[in-house]
């Protein structure tokens, strides 16, 4: 089993790391009690597969009434009554996949579409400074969760136009941009003590209503479509050039120390 893709261990990596705490939300591994326990103090709820991706098997849990819980997951919605009748529902749901409950980021919308962000931090072979190359708004299709392009049919924005399209049109863009960046690159450094060879990450990091970044996932291998997908290749070409910055470098420190 590869460490890369195992969303639990990235997740409790990142929590156990004070600075970062309060912009990785609550998470636990599948059981009743943790679905009790997560579902009444947040009221809504993200089922994910521990090593799932592309937004595939994701199920939104909601509290909805008396006794009654409402769950989202593709472009489906539907109701169960009792939490008992609802853990079982989604337990046969699931099978034999391994699954863990995370508290839902209450995301800004865009027309009713929530939407969050991919961003790229790299850093040169030689180099220990990260750098975001890199970022996007992905806005979920219609009536999805997931803001996976492929999955939701969604749509990709620059995130300064996405913010000012959204419910947190109020919001300084700029100053929400540079906590994402912190965090972002905090994110990097941290995770560099799991991976230490590893030198690109896209992460996904949602905004909730009040512009607090929050860290939803760290890839491990991005996807480079979402950038292919713009017309403009400024962010693509900063990018591959970044991941080719070896080379040069690797040449340069080969050269021997008198030189
Ligand atoms: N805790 C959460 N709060 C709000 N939205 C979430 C949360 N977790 C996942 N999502 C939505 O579902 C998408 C897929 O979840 P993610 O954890 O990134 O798994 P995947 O590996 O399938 O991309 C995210 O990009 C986001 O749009
Ligand atoms: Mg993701």
């Amino acid at each position: 089993m590869s460490a890369t893709k195992d969303k639990w261990l990235k997740y409790w990596f990142l929590k156990k790391y004070k600075p970062l705490a309060p912009y990785v939300p609550e998470t636990r591994m599948m059981t009743k009690p943790a679905f009790w326990n997560l579902i009444s103090k947040y009221r809504h709820v993200i089922f994910k597969p521990v090593r799932g991706s592309r937004g595939r098997g994701i199920i939104q849990v909601s509290s909805a009434g008396v006794n009654t819980y409402a769950l989202h997951f593709e472009n489906i919605k539907i109701k169960l009554q009792g939490k008992e009748n609802t853990y079982n529902y989604i337990q046969r749901k699931v099978g034999s996949t391994r699954y863990m409950i995370q508290r839902r980021v209450d995301r800004p919308t865009i027309g009713g579409c929530p939407f969050d962000m991919r961003v790229i931090i790299q850093r040169k072979e030689t180099s220990s400074t990260w750098k975001v190359t890199a970022k996007l708004a992905k806005v979920a299709g219609r009536g999805y969760v997931v803001s996976n392009n492929e999955r939701s049919k969604g749509r990709l924005l620059p995130v300064k136009t996405a913010i000012q399209k959204s419910t947190i049109r109020h919001l300084s863009p700029q100053s929400l941009q540079s906590k994402i960046d912190r965090i972002s690159l905090m994110s990097a450094r941290r995770l560099r003590a799991l991976f230490p060879h590893h030198r690109i990450y896209g992460l996904d990091v949602g905004l909730d209503l009040k512009g607090h970044p929050w860290i939803i996932e760290a890839n491990l291998f991005p996807s480079m479509s979402h950038f292919l997908k713009l017309k403009d290749r400024t962010m693509y070409r900063r990018i591959m050039a970044y991941k080719k910055s070896v080379r040069t470098q690797q040449v340069v420190n080969r050269r021997p120390l008198y030189y």
